[in-house]
């Protein structure tokens, strides 16, 4: 995998599909349709083909439940929820892990300083593991130099993301979390029809046009046929050190009215808190108590 060029990985892509074509569940239409606009197998078909992906799992590896989490653009904090609700989930005695998937910005390694690379053996590749135990996989990992750019195509990332799935020996994790590329376009979709997901927690901030977002995700989560468990409004407010109110800097927030209009029954707050980015920078995440996530968490944690 480290030698890795964006040849080979067309090539493990197209046997991807070469395969789930020959068991009959997507066709060469189908494949494009859904990732050019939208659903074109229906729920059951989709739900028998995510099963089929469950048997991709191998050996070294099984894994109960996998969460993506995605945000409307870059810089809402998708890494920082990721890494909050991995550390959280934790700190619950539940095995956690984090494919890093955001691969044009992979940052979840320098969240949990984790800077070693991934070793392989030539059959499976190893994951990184955190002070606390989550075991971690990132593109930084495999590349020899981590500040390379890595501007991939939309099908290359989704078969390095798939990859990640298949041929990394997690051994037995609860909750595996997926930092998804930003967006809802075609590059995170990809990414989604390349992995089994069982939820999305949707990540916002005061500043996004939120109603769009979530209605987009909603579209996603629909055409991929799982369900949105939870909403992450970051930035949402700022403890004032002096009158200790909660100040809406960035205006009112809106979500409530959201989530209940689609049916989501868990919402999270994370204040704007400096010690949040100096900790994430200092690559000492888990040591950021997750109460701000709490609901979300709960809501992960009573997933049967
Ligand atoms: N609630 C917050 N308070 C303070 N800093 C934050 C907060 N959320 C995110 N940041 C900082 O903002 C930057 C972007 O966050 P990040 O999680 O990397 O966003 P994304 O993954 O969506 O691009 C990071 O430097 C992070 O530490
Ligand atoms: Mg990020
Ligand atoms: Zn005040």
């Amino acid at each position: 995998m480290p030698e890795h060029t964006n040849d080979t990985a067309e090539k493990a892509l197209q046997e991807a599909l070469e395969n789930l074509k020959a068991q009959g569940l997507a066709s060469d239409e189908s494949i494009k349709e859904a990732t050019e606009q939208g659903d074109s197998q229906s729920a059951g078909q989709k739900a028998d083909a995510f099963a089929e992906f469950r048997k991709n799992e191998n050996e070294r590896s099984h894994i109960r439940k996998i969460i993506g989490v995605v945000s409307g653009k870059g810089g809402v904090g998708k890494t920082l929820v990721t890494s909050m609700l991995a550390s959280e989930m934790q700190r619950r005695d539940f095995k956690t892990g984090i494919i890093d998937a955001d691969i044009t910005g992979p940052s979840i390694p320098r969240a949990f300083d984790v800077t070693e690379k991934a070793m392989t053996d030539g059959t499976y590749i190893f994951p990184g593991e955190s002070k606390t135990g989550i075991k971690i996989i990132s593109m930084n990992m495999l590349l020899d130099n981590a500040s390379d750019p890595v501007v991939w195509r939309g099908p290359v990332i989704a078969s390095t993301v798939t990859q990640f799935y298949t041929d990394v020996a997690w051994g037995l994790i609860d909750y595996l979390f997926v930092d998804m590329p930003p967006g809802t376009g075609d590059v995170p979709l990809t990414v989604f029809q390349s992995l089994p997901v069982d939820g999305i927690i949707v990540v916002t901030s005061p500043q996004e046009l939120v109603s769009m977002i979530v209605e987009k995700a909603v579209k996603m989560a629909e055409m991929m046929n799982v369900p949105i468990l939870g909403i992450v409004e970051n930035m949402s407010y700022f403890e004032c050190p002096d009158c200790g109110k909660r100040h809406a800097i960035f205006g009112e927030s809106h979500i409530e009215e959201l989530a209940e209009r689609y049916g989501i029954t868990a919402i999270s707050r994370i204040p704007i808190d400096p010690k949040i980015a100096a900790l994430s920078d200092a690559g000492k995440i888990e040591a950021y108590y997750g109460k701000p996530i709490k609901e979300v968490a709960d809501k992960l944690e009573s997933l049967k």
